[in-house]
């Protein structure tokens, strides 16, 4: 017997009908105006809208990774792209190429290895510090590194600080943020000062707000692209065609330091 039904496929997504749209069950319209774009981000994510204070940190994730100047090798990639003539899609699209494992795409690795501590820790009823000891000691001796750590430019990541503050401020702190700090000090008390960078910093945070680490690097690229489309814009702009692009010898000539509050 031949089987004539449509075959049907589910998204449990948005929901479009004529005239109306709702994501996660929320009519759009609703939406717009009390929901902020971090808010937005998790309900899309995560089925579901997180509290205020959860909201806000989604807001300083997206915020702290918006842009890292010219240097980064997804802003070389944009720019590059964007200096052969190349539309803005397919600049944007080359920067978004070189996220990966090294750069912005250290977070779903540094969030595998925080879990790893946090694993071991409970398996073994060992010290965070004495289990992160002898994961970083194996990760040597493989030649490995320990993703979200070290930076090529910050001695101390000024977003990591101020990501933990704010988490810690919303009631977010937990084993992963534990193991992160753990894995700083072993680190430091190794003679290596290898600060935890930004991606170590969101890892972290996004652990313990329940976020699996395979989208984790999902939300580098969402708060990145507002810069990579400055760059590309940036490059057509002010630059000529395919000019030899040095990574590093270029010089800033936007509006000096300035302060949300001038007259603190
Ligand atoms: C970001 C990164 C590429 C910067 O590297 P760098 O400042 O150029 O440092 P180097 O590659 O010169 O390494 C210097 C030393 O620190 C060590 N090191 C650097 N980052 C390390 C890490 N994350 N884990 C373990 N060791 C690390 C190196 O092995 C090297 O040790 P050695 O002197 O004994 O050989 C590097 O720290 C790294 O790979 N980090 C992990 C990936 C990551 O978090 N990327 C996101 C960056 S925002």
């Amino acid at each position: 017997m031949s089987d004539d039904k449509p075959t049907t496929w589910t998204t449990a997504i948005t929901q479009i009908e004529p005239n109306h749209v709702r994501l996660r069950g929320y009519d759009i319209g609703e939406l717009m105006g009390p929901v902020s774009f971090g808010s937005a981000v998790y309900l899309i994510l995560r089925g579901e809208l997180p509290d205020e204070k959860v909201g806000r940190l989604m807001e300083a994730i997206l915020v702290s990774s918006i842009d890292h100047g010219a240097t980064p090798p997804s802003a070389l990639a944009a720019r590059t792209a964007a200096s052969t003539g190349a539309s803005l899609s397919a600049s944007v699209a080359a920067g978004l190429l070189a996220i990966n494992r090294y750069h912005g795409g250290a977070i779903e690795d540094c969030a595998h290895q925080l879990a790893h501590i946090v694993r071991r820790c409970d398996e073994t009823g060992q010290s965070l510090d004495c289990v992160a000891e002898v994961m970083l000691d194996e990760m040597k001796q493989a030649g490995q590194r320990m993703a979200g750590f070290g930076h090529r430019i910050h001695t101390d990541d000024p977003r990591t600080k101020r990501l933990f503050d704010l988490a810690v401020e919303a009631g977010v702190d937990g084993p992963h943020m534990e193991a992160a700090r753990a894995v700083h000090r072993v680190f430091a008390s190794a003679g290596k000062n290898l600060p935890m960078n930004v991606d170590g910093a969101i890892a972290a945070v996004l652990a313990e707000l329940g976020f699996e680490p395979s989208v984790m690097n999902g939300l580098f690229m969402i708060a990145r692209l507002p810069g990579l489309i400055a760059h590309a814009l940036e490059e057509q702009a002010r630059q000529r065609p395919m000019r030899r692009i040095d990574p590093t010898n270029h010089t800033y000539d936007g509006p000096p330091p300035r302060s949300l509050n001038p007259n603190p």
